[in-house]
């Protein structure tokens, strides 16, 4: 399974630093992490290295995500991932706490471990202690025979390449699309139709396009980052699937812009955060077309009506009525799919609000790109 060519991608091209290629990259990226896993025939995935035959896949009766940070809001995304595709309970939880609580192993219960370096600390040490206890863990890691990849029963290479800026985008996308293989083909041994497979491997397909055609908004997003940039506190939520969105736009914000970035459920802001929203407060809210888009807007007007300033990211089409805002379209995809597009506007504010602060966006305060000590 180890087929890293690094002379298959080259990371070194265009201006900017590393953050900038390394978004640049990420539909290059994201053809890597695809290529020969996709089965068009059976709407399926195929995933070696996951080393679990049919009758053990079939088996699994919950799935439990690991990561830290920006791995574990990706992780909220794949358990949703999992959940629509393959009908398996699935759940996220931040590694650093995990082993903490004492959890109880299930023998049928698979466990995901995600990162980026395979060096975190936290999360090789909640690999381990699913290990101790009998469990099954599989890996999403990017780093080639790094700590987590050697502790693992299984995995998936993420081939996002060499990933040097301490805020974490292309391995971001490369782990979404992982859990999507996984979801596809945990799906298929299951009850996931042959006709919806073919349909996920189809918008899987188009993905690295669509991640080139979002990535070409980038000039016109620096205006409103330079707004945000402006803001000492700031908003982000979402709904469902677009919850981990926000929660990794607010992490990509305050970690290279040093502001007050919070994320939240669009429909708790009205038990309390809603006393927050002010001129001074923007929203950065997460309106996908979807079975919610109609209580999102009516948020929105809520928002609004406070006084609060409010840049929209959602598909074109949706209708936000008189709602005064920025808003930005991005393509859409299958819906299980979309949360990954609708994160890479966020990358982009966040990168161009830094550079206008004339901050490191490389290399931030505070900060290691992996935490290997607790
Ligand atoms: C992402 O922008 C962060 N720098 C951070 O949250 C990171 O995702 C986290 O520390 C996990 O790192 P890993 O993927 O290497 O395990």
């Amino acid at each position: 399974h180890l087929d890293v060519d690094p002379a298959a991608y080259d990371v070194e091209h265009g201006e900017g630093g590393h953050m900038w290629r390394e978004m640049q990259d990420q539909s290059a990226a994201a053809e890597r992490v695809l290529r020969g896993r996709l089965d068009e025939r059976f709407g399926t995935a195929h995933l070696g290295g996951l080393n679990m035959d049919a009758r053990e896949t079939r088996a699994i009766r919950r799935v439990k995500i690991l990561g830290c940070g920006s791995a574990y809001y990706v992780g909220q995304m794949g358990a949703s991932l999992i959940e629509e595709l393959a009908r398996i309970p699935a759940d996220a939880e931040a590694a650093s706490e995990f082993r903490y609580r004492d959890p109880v192993i299930e023998p049928d219960t698979l466990y995901v471990a995600v990162s980026q370096s395979g060096e975190t600390i936290d999360t090789l040490l909640a690999v381990q202690e699913v290990r101790r206890k009998g469990g099954r863990v599989v890996g999403l890691v990017n780093v080639v025979g790094s700590a987590i990849a050697r502790e693992v029963d299984g995995g998936i290479y993420l081939h996002a390449g060499p990933e040097v800026a301490v805020a974490s985008t292309k391995a971001l996308t490369t782990m979404f699309l992982a859990f999507s293989l996984l979801a596809l083909q945990l799906g298929r041994v299951r009850d996931l139709s042959i006709s919806d497979g073919k349909r996920i491997v189809a918008a899987l397909q188009a993905l690295p396009d669509q991640v080139e055609e979002v990535m070409s908004l980038s000039d016109s997003l620096v205006e409103v980052a330079e707004q945000l940039a402006a803001a000492d506190s700031l908003f982000f939520v979402g709904r469902v699937r677009g919850f981990p969105v926000a929660r990794e736009g607010a992490q990509k914000f305050k970690e290279i812009t040093y502001r007050h970035a919070e994320a939240y459920q669009t429909s708790e802001l009205k038990h309390g955060p809603l006393a927050l929203i002010s001129a001074a407060v923007p929203t950065v809210a997460i309106v996908p077309q979807d079975e919610l888009t109609d209580r999102n807007v009516g948020a929105l007007h809520e928002i609004a009506a406070r006084g609060g300033p409010l840049v929209v990211v959602t598909h074109p089409g949706v209708d936000l009525g008189d709602v005064p805002c920025r808003r930005f379209d991005v393509p859409r995809s299958e819906r299980e799919l979309d949360p990954i597009l609708l994160t890479l506007p966020l990358q982009l504010l966040a990168y161009h609000a830094a550079s206008h602060l004339g901050l490191d966006v490389d290399k931030p305060r505070n900060l290691a790109k992996s935490v290997t000590v607790e």
